[in-house]
């Protein structure tokens, strides 16, 4: 059994079948990637195992219970992160500040603004963001503003937060999304080496295959609203009913 057990979901957006009937099982401490083309209902498929939507049919269980029916900081405490397709984070916050709030969140089960005045008297809080700044690269660039990082500096931090609260699961919605080959290598790098560090599993969603066969330890192919096939990298490239899937974009697969 997996960490993660999606089994029969199903979502409608009206008259569209966004999921028909999917079933996804993500084994501890592995990579699992989700590809497909745009629409397959991907982005869908996340938000149903963080709380954002709630499915029509079907159930999702992460460490056998339910994540049905919670909110999403619920979810979150329960041990899933996700980083979104477009990164959430505090433009007018700095770097620094950016990443004391999950700190403050995991700690205390909330954030409030007043604790930054008390920020001199909580040197574990401040340890672990700086620590967190270190991991992904970004401890330079702590007094800068959310808003005037580049891109993928956005993800860095984006990652640091999702990490601050000590997932076990962490879930990334296209992390390399409109970045640089340069931005999107140094993502991979440091997608690898949270996955050496940490206990950790992750499921990624992502389009760049690249990225998919340079992380990914199992590969489920989703068109639309269904998974039409589930197998390792190697197994997959080439694979017929990939192909299919893809048919009319341009990426080899
Ligand atoms: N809130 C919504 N209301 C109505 N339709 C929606 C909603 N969210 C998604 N859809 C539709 O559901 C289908 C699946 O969308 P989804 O965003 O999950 O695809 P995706 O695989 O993530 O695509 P992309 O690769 O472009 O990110 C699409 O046809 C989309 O237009
Ligand atoms: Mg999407």
């Amino acid at each position: 059994m997996g960490i993660l057990e999606v089994k029969g979901v199903g979502k409608r957006f009206g008259g569209l079948q966004a999921l028909g009937d999917v079933n996804l099982s993500v084994q501890v401490n592995t990579v699992h990637a989700i590809i497909g083309p745009n629409g397959a209902g991907k982005s869908t498929l996340l938000n149903c195992l963080v709380g954002k939507l709630i499915p029509d049919t079907g159930s999702v269980t992460f460490d056998g219970k339910s994540v049905l029916g919670r909110k999403p900081h619920e979810i979150n405490q329960m041990g899933i992160s996700r980083v979104f397709q477009t990164p959430e984070i505090f433009g007018d916050l700095t770097v620094m500040e950016n990443v004391l709030i999950p700190c403050f969140a995991k700690r205390d089960g909330a954030f409030r603004m007043h604790a930054y005045e008390s920020i001199e008297q909580e040197p574990d809080i401040v340890n672990k963001a700086e620590q967190m700044l270190i991991d992904v690269n970004m401890i330079e660039k702590r007094h800068m503003t959310g808003s005037s990082l580049s891109r993928g500096d956005k993800r860095r931090l984006e990652m640091a937060m999702c990490l601050a609260q000590d997932p076990r699961l962490l879930l990334l919605d296209e992390p390399t999304a409109g970045m640089a080959r340069a931005d999107t290598n140094n993502t991979i790098d440091l997608l690898k080496q949270i996955k050496e560090e940490r206990d950790i599993t992750m499921a990624i969603i992502e389009h760049d295959m690249h990225v998919v066969f340079s992380l990914a330890d199992r590969i489920t192919v989703l068109a639309q609203g269904t998974p039409l096939v589930e197998d390792t990298p190697d197994n997959i490239k080439g694979h017929p009913k990939v192909k299919e899937a893809y048919l009319g974009e341009t990426q080899e697969v």
